[in-house]
């Protein structure tokens, strides 16, 4: 069973613009997609340049987010999603990772991007137990998206709901957006006994490769945030990490591996990412 709702609200772009690089296809070059333009390609060789890795580095965080997904219905017994900044359909989406391991999961994906809207319906394949719906909307509006109705239709909010939130939150300063209160709106609404997962990148291993490929991000455009361990610790604020806590990305409960995401290929290069989940109680 799924759902899905066009654009609302005013400050969502609806138009595709392939004349400047947007991030949702930035990150989908990264990961051999195809659905990027010349601007986006363009960028995405620049920050190569400055980080070998980066390819590696997004399959990495991928990786992670499959991890989290079976994580939290294994040992957390969580089976109901909300992934925001969900991006382009891509290997393993999380609700074929998750209704994998349990059909009747329920999935909720919101994205401001209007190609990853245009894009909804690969995101809607439900199993006939399970539930998927996407919502067009942006994360600085928080309280828009746990109201939805498309949300309170897909999700039990008396149940437990997962939180993913991988990386996104570097598009989101501190003194502009405020992401930590924007984490708790969404925390607020979910019953005890949810978490929260993050991934976030870091400029902790190498901050000249950072700094040259912050620069490139904003001279393009785009706000980019990378930030420390104990910064991406607090956005964890009013959960408990699970173990191992936040660390590097490919660190995160391997044991968790889909082994079935990138041929079964997995690099062992250090992912400059941070990755947690915490539980709230
Ligand atoms: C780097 S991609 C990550 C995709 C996916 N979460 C993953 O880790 O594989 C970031 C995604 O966040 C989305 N995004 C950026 N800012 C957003 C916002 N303010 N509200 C909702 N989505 C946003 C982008 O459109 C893009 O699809």
């Amino acid at each position: 069973m799924s759902d899905s709702r066009g654009p609302a609200g005013s400050r969502l772009p609806t138009e595709i613009d392939t004349t400047t690089p947007h991030v949702a296809r930035l990150y989908d070059y990264w990961l051999g997609g195809v659905d990027n333009y010349r601007a986006d390609r363009l960028l995405g060789d620049e920050i190569a340049t400055h980080i070998p890795s980066i390819r590696t580095m997004a399959r990495a965080n991928r990786a992670f987010l499959g991890r989290a997904v079976r994580y939290a219905i294994a040992e957390l017994g969580i089976d109901q999603f909300l992934d925001i900044g969900t991006g382009i359909p891509t290997a393993r989406n999380t609700h074929e990772v998750a209704q994998e391991v349990d059909p009747a999961a329920r999935i909720v994906y919101v994205d401001n991007d209007p190609l990853v809207l245009a894009h909804a319906r690969a995101l809607m394949g439900s199993t006939p137990e399970g539930k998927t719906a996407f919502i067009h909307a942006d994360l600085r509006d928080p309280v828009s998206i746990v109201t939805d109705p498309i949300l309170t239709a897909t999700l039990d909010l008396d149940r437990p709901v997962a939180i993913v939130l991988v990386m996104v939150l570097m598009y989101f300063p501190d003194d502009e957006d405020d992401p930590r209160t924007i984490i708790k709106r969404l925390l607020d609404a979910m019953p005890p006994g949810s978490c929260l997962v993050i991934s976030h990148p870091t400029a902790d291993f190498d901050p000249q490769a950072l700094a040259r490929a912050t620069q490139a991000m904003e001279q393009a455009g785009i706000t980019f945030v990378p930030r420390g361990r104990a910064e991406t610790e607090s956005l964890f604020a009013g959960t408990d990490l699970v173990d191992p806590g936040v660390v590097p990305v490919r660190e995160w409960h391997p044991e968790f591996a889909d082994t079935s995401i990138f041929g079964g290929t997995f690099d062992t290069e250090t992912a400059w990412i941070w990755a947690g989940v915490g539980r709230t109680h």
